[in-house]
This record gives C-alpha cells, sequence and structure tokens, in this order.
C-alpha cells in the first residue's frame, strides 16, 4: 500500500500510539515519525526539561511547530503527544492526514504509565484525577477529529496495528494506491 496521506495516530498518554505506530510503518514500510522525539531533538532537551525551564506554553508552541515541519514531509506514520489535539491551529494540520484515534480507559492508561518519569503531567500525587481531567476535555476533541477510532485496551499492540491497516485498506480512506 502507497500511501497517499500522513496517517496520524492520535489518542491519550499510554495508549500505545508509539508502538503501534512503528508496526504500522513496518508492514507499510514507510517512515515512522513521533513527534515528541522531534521536539526533544530540535530542543536538544527532554520533555520534562522543557517543561520544567518553558512551561506546558512552550512545550505547546514547540509541538505546534514541530508538526507543521513532519506534514510538510512526504507521507508517513505520526505518533503525536496527547495534548496535540489542543491548539485550534494543530487541530487544522491534524485534518490534512488520515487520523487514527486509539481509544484506551484510564485503567489502561495508568498501568502503561505507572512507572514513567518522562510524561511531567503525571507527575502528581493521583494520577488518575489528572487523566481523568484530561480525558473529560480531550475525548470529545479526539472523538471529532477522528477519521478512524480503534479501541487498544487489553490488546497486544500488534493486532491493534492489524485493525488498523485493515481500515486503511477501505476505499473510503483513499489511502491505498497498488
Ligand atoms: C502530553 C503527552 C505526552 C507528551 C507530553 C504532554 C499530554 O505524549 O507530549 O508529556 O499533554 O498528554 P504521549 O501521549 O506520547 O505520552
Amino acid at each position: 500500500m502507497l500511501l497517499q496521506k500522513h496517517v496520524i495516530l492520535i489518542g491519550p498518554m499510554g495508549a500505545g500510539k508509539s508502538t503501534i505506530g512503528r508496526f504500522i510503518s513496518e508492514q507499510l514500510t514507510c517512515p515512522f515519525v513521533d513527534l515528541d522525539k522531534v521536539i526533544e531533538n530540535r530542543a536538544g532537551a527532554s520533555i520534562p526539561w522543557i517543561f520544567d525551564i518553558e512551561g506546558e506554553q512552550g512545550f505547546r508552541e514547540r509541538e505546534t511547530a514541530a508538526l507543521d515541519e513532519v506534514l510538510r514531509e512526504p507521507p508517513q506514520i505520526i505518533a503525536t503527544g496527547g495534548g496535540c489535539i489542543l491548539k485550534p491551529e494543530n487541530q487544522k494540520m491534524l485534518q490534512q492526514g488520515i487520523t487514527v484515534y486509539l481509544v484506551t480507559s484510564i485503567e489502561q492508561q495508568l498501568e502503561r504509565t505507572a512507572k514513567d518519569k518522562n510524561r511531567p503531567l503525571l507527575q502528581a500525587e493521583n494520577p488518575e484525577d489528572i487523566l481523568a481531567g484530561l480525558a473529560q476535555t480531550r475525548n470529545p476533541i479526539y472523538e471529532r477529529l477522528a477519521d478512524i477510532e480503534v479501541v487498544t485496551n487489553c490488546k497486544p499492540p500488534k493486532l491493534v496495528a492489524q485493525e488498523i491497516l485493515q481500515h486503511l485498506s477501505e476505499p473510503n480512506h483513499e489511502n491505498s494506491s497498488s
């Protein structure tokens, strides 16, 4: 399958966007890019450092610049950070691609992010409350932007990737040319 458009994975922290994105890119033999890694490479610093020094607002500005940059490249699989859908200008840019929303329960998110020190928003006393609050504001935005929705809970990432590939091969996504 030759990609005609970017395939953009959206969804909350711990949804498996990077792992699933890598599987899809292997299957399609097309490039994969992790937006958080682009931000870190451009900044020469880690995400916790950026949040510490520049605050969330500084991070969001870098995120918008990185999104704009990767969307200018030929079609690829893009894993975004959970908050990338917040700014209206990002929402507009995301619509250039096929957006795939990885639907994930809070329970599953907690399991997958439990020992992670790289997500500044979760370095709080009660990450469950934080995730619930974020889900309340963000889930409606993910839903609105999604061209494809796939539930990831308890499923192996390879299986989720297969489901997404199946959706992408459907003619209504106009993504294939063989
Ligand atoms: C964030 C999610 C993170 C990263 C940053 C902020 C968010 O990416 O961009 O810590 O606002 O949800 P992942 O969704 O890949 O964890």
